[in-house]
């Protein structure tokens, strides 16, 4: 496929497979889903940008669950891989947003397509489009994908469609049981689709070789969904009671009566993790910000602590942690508390009674909500390392390949102790919820 963005400047990108398939789907609900790094975001912003090329006066939305994480993937790659010559051309032009209307891109024959995150759904949801295309749509919830579904009724395209774009998730998600029962159509998309790291032979190109080596690397259920483009759940998940459409918030605003706490996981080749938590009056917990990234000098995470916890001008924001449970790195230890001018509290380490109390807390009480929570958002900043060998990136991420060690001989799957692989962040949890759960106070549980 072929544009001509200006005279001098042509475009080539060959879709292959599922890609390929994607240019000619009219469905209403389209799924491409499959492994990490097969071209399925390519695809689909290629889709939509032609379409918006080839047909004047057309609407569109590009959209994330979360506005931040739309921003640092989806939209550099439609600005660097898909749209660069006509950006630089002035055929496409970014337009910020305005009190009425969603920031997006405008083409010179009146399309527009606006871009934005479910998180701040105000704006994105209040315009009507002819094809909106959702990525990493496995973040939505169903709820979210019916609301986009509404919108599609500008009618200046010949068909109106809604495009997702997801690795597999756990085999009963709402795509995959849409998908099964005929509500979408699912492509399946595979490595074999993609020229950048394979050949059309099946061997792997030079770029190849290396992309696959880091998925290789995986273990778990994160391999199996991301290598193998499986729709698995974990063996042996730990938090089996986690629920993303429970546990996870958008907003958090603590008000009078609310504690702030923090605890610390450190790493250097692992990633360092800092933990910034809410309690409500109540005592349920909620992870607001989370310093998450590898390779850093505990000095500069602590800058990075600092800006969570301080202005520009030394004042605390809000309130200031009233403790810090932190890993018992006593050189560690010592340099966050003189960078932060905090001290920080040993975490209670044990193990078993720690996941029991995090378990416990997950569980959803009489009145409906559990004792814990993340915030969508809470991720303070990416680290590239970590996306680029397809990582968790955060807590949450973390917790569906969380699981139960399997010691050799041991048939009958005793539950003793955690798989010690990208658990960084469900330690630092595990802390938290010991400090106010098991530590120096009558054992409190939810039952
Ligand atoms: N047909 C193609 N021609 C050239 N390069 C391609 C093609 N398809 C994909 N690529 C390149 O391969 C890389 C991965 O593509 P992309 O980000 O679209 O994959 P993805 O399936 O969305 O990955 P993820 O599962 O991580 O979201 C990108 O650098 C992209 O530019
Ligand atoms: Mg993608």
């Amino acid at each position: 496929m072929t544009t001509a963005a200006a005279e001098t400047t042509v475009v080539r990108y060959e879709p292959r497979g599922a890609a390929h398939e994607v240019f000619k789907a009219r469905d209403s609900e389209l799924v491409i889903a499959g492994p990490a790094g097969t071209g399925k975001s390519l695809a689909c912003l290629w889709r939509v940008h032609l379409c918006a090329l080839n047909n004047p006066g057309t609407r569109y939305l590009i959209v994330r669950k979360t506005a931040v994480s739309l921003g640092s993937t989806t939209l550099v790659t439609y600005e660097e891989k898909v749209a660069k010559a006509a950006l630089a051309s002035g055929i496409v032009t970014w337009f910020g947003g305005s009190t009425r209307e969603a920031p997006g891109y405008r083409y010179s024959n009146g399309s527009k397509i606006n871009v934005g995150g479910l998180d701040k759904p105000e704006k994105i949801m209040s315009a009507e489009y002819d094809i909106v295309f959702a990525d990493e749509a496995t973040e939505l919830t169903i709820d979210d994908w019916e609301a986009i579904g509404t919108r599609l009724r500008n009618g200046m395209l010949a068909w109106q469609q809604q495009i997702a774009a997801c690795n597999p998730s756990y085999p009963k998600h709402w795509i995959k049981q849409r998908c099964d029962q005929g509500g979408a159509r699912m492509l399946i998309s595979r490595h074999r689709d993609n020229p950048a790291y394979m050949n059309a032979d099946g061997t792997p190109t030079a770029k190849g070789v290396d992309y696959f080596k880091k998925l290789d690397a995986l273990t778990g259920v994160r391999r199996l969904r991301l290598r193998d483009g499986k729709w698995a759940a974990a063996e042996g998940q730990i938090f089996e009671a986690w629920d993303e459409g429970i546990h996870l918030v958008d907003e958090i605003t603590p008000g009078p009566g609310w504690s702030r706490w923090g605890a610390v996981d450190f790493g250097y080749t692992n990633p360092f993790v800092y933990q910034d938590w809410w309690e409500d009056g109540d005592g349920r917990l909620y992870l607001n910000h989370e310093v998450y990234f590898t390779r850093r000098l505990v000095e500069d995470h602590a800058e990075r602590i600092r800006t969570l916890l301080y202005h520009d001008n030394g004042q605390p924001r809000g309130q200031l942690p009233r403790g810090i449970y932190a890993d018992h790195d006593a050189e560690d230890r010592a340099t966050l508390e003189r960078k932060l001018g905090l001290s920080t509290k040993p975490a209670h380490k044990s193990v078993s009674d720690g996941i029991q109390a995090v378990q416990s807390r997950l569980k959803v009480q009489p009145d409906g909500r559990p004792r814990l929570f993340i915030r969508r958002g809470a991720l303070v900043e990416r680290d590239p390392e970590l996306e680029a060998a397809s990582l968790p990136m955060g807590t949450a991420e973390e917790i569906t390949g969380y699981v139960w060690a399997v010691k050799p001989g041991n048939k009958g799957g005793l539950k003793e102790e955690p798989l010690k692989e990208n658990d960084h962040g469900c330690d630092a949890m595990r802390y938290m919820c010991a400090a106010r759960d098991l530590v120096g106070r009558t054992r409190v549980r939810w039952l």
